[in-house]
């Protein structure tokens, strides 16, 4: 008989060691190595690509990997056009932003076209599920769920049932009988999934497991969860704010530029086709501390408020607050107003957030971010059919960001009229109104706020 291996390795990375250690030695993590017992292993991905043989690459057979819409368009958006049969998608995201909502009404919309689709449910009891369904108006003849937590199990019901479609939520919590770990654990997991893969491919069946994340965001189990399946899609959003961003962190059949852009309402997920006023729809235009910046998330151009508060604060290490917003980037762009531009935030509480449950990664912003920072200060509003985008130097020096064409593009069809970008931006569209400026004070000044001259700061605003 073989023997049983005993090993250690990290919940969060993956990284194998021979004992014990309170600290994973590959990615630093405290308390998150486990044992694990292993029977002899088989290659990784010896199922995937089958019996070799040496043939012209443009001799490779490629019928049958055209996607197949699903049926939902911000959906098939982000998919590069839809599923593709044999391949496994994995969805990861926050408890309660709404994966399994989301897959429910992804099956239902592929059962209404008449495909047969499995829903290996091993979360919630089938009633809890077909409560949820039939809201959702997602009862379909086609639509057969299980809820199963035996991996052997789901997948000889995907045997009788053969669907087209099969979805298990969540890998975390299905477990092989034949392995001594808990479910949940990083063997499990990862052999779970091996299982699934190994199956997808064979029967040429797209798979999509829905994946769990830790609280940092990073998708919990290890890494080479990600790296055996063909996708890995990210839900993200506020808890507290109906808006829901998909994306394609991994795309093996298409971009992974694209944004898909969802509500959750009442009667579920709905897309978002034209999100253009919903991040502006709240807006107080002359209040100060409020500018808008066009960002561009992948292909799709998004207009989105900023707003800043510099208030005075009663503690001795003053508050620095970001919301959908980089936090280094904040302390940045504070500290290049204070030395370039003589706008001084310190000794003072400093908010900043993006409207609508975004997150901004992009520099583009930061631009706007520090007119509303100044805006603030000086108690000023901006213009109120004005945007800001460009980068910030540390030398306070604007630079350039990609496709100015489209942002103002999309922000002048949202009645904006005015822009300040870099110098250096090409040509804005007709009936556009840009001014360039090359450092952020000419910008900020340019924004009308009265900068410059001498220093000013929140105490200043106050005692004006
Ligand atoms: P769910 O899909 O269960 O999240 P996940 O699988 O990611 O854990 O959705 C969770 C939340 O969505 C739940 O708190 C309630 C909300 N929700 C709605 O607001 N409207 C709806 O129609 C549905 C089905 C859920
Ligand atoms: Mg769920």
């Amino acid at each position: 008989m073989a023997k049983i291996r005993s090993t250690y390795r990290c919940a969060e990375c993956g990284a194998e060691g021979p004992q014990w250690t309170g600290r994973c030695a590959g990615c630093g993590a405290w308390n998150t190595i486990v044992e694990e017992r292993l029977a002899p292993a088989t290659p990784a991905n010896a199922a995937l690509v089958g019996p070799s043989r040496v043939v012209p690459i443009a001799d490779v057979e490629s019928e049958g990997w055209a996607p197949r819409p699903v049926g939902i368009g911000e959906l098939d958006r982000v998919l590069g056009g839809g599923l593709v049969a044999g391949s496994v998608t994995l969805l990861g995201g926050e408890p309660g932003i709404g994966k399994s909502t989301l897959l429910l009404q992804a099956l239902a919309a592929l059962a209404k076209q008449g495909i047969t689709c499995l829903l290996a449910c091993a979360e919630e009891s089938a009633q809890q599920v077909r409560m949820r369904a039939a809201r959702l108006g997602a009862l379909y003849p086609k639509l057969w769920l299980v809820a199963e937590t035996d991996l052997s199990a789901i997948l000889a019901h995907a045997a009788d049932v053969q669907p087209d479609v099969l979805v298990v939520d969540s890998i975390q919590t299905v477990f092989d009988p034949e392995l001594a770990s808990a479910p949940g654990s990083v063997a499990q997991v990862r052999e779970c999934a091996h299982r699934l893969v190994r199956a997808a491919k064979d029967g040429g069946r797209a798979t999509v497991i829905v994946g769990h994340v830790t609280k940092d965001g990073a998708l919990a189990g290890p890494r080479v969860l990600e790296h055996v399946v063909d996708t890995v899609l990210s839900f993200e959003g506020e808890r507290h704010h109906a808006l829901r961003l998909l994306r394609a962190v991994k795309h093996r059949f298409g971009p992974t530029s694209e944004l898909g852009l969802f509500e959750m309402t009442d009667d579920g997920l709905a897309g978002v086709p034209d999100p253009g006023r919903l991040f502006l729809s709240d807006r107080q235009a002359h209040a100060p501390g409020s500018a808008v910046v066009p960002t561009l998330e992948g292909h799709r151009p998004l207009t989105i408020e900023l707003q800043a508060l510099v208030s005075k604060s009663p503690l001795s290490m003053p508050r620095r607050s970001a919301q959908g917003l980089d936090a280094g980037r904040l302390a940045m762009i504070c500290a290049v107003l204070e030395e370039r531009a003589k706008v001084l935030t310190s000794g003072a509480d400093v908010y900043a957030l993006a409207v609508g449950g975004v997150r901004i990664a992009e520099p583009g912003a930061d631009l706007a971010l520090a007119l509303a920072l100044a805006s603030s200060v000086v108690d000023r509003p901006l213009p109120a059919d004005l945007v800001a985008c460009g980068e910030i130097g540390l030398c306070g020096e604007l630079r350039q960001v990609g496709q100015t064409g489209r942002r103002l593009a999309e922000a002048a069809r949202l009645g904006f009229r005015r822009a300040i970008v870099p110098a250096s931006a090409p040509q804005p569209p007709p009936g556009f109104e840009v001014v360039r400026a090359s450092t952020l004070l000419e910008a900020l000044t340019m924004a009308g706020l009265p900068v410059g001259d001498k220093p000013v700061g929140f105490s200043r605003a106050v005692s004006a």
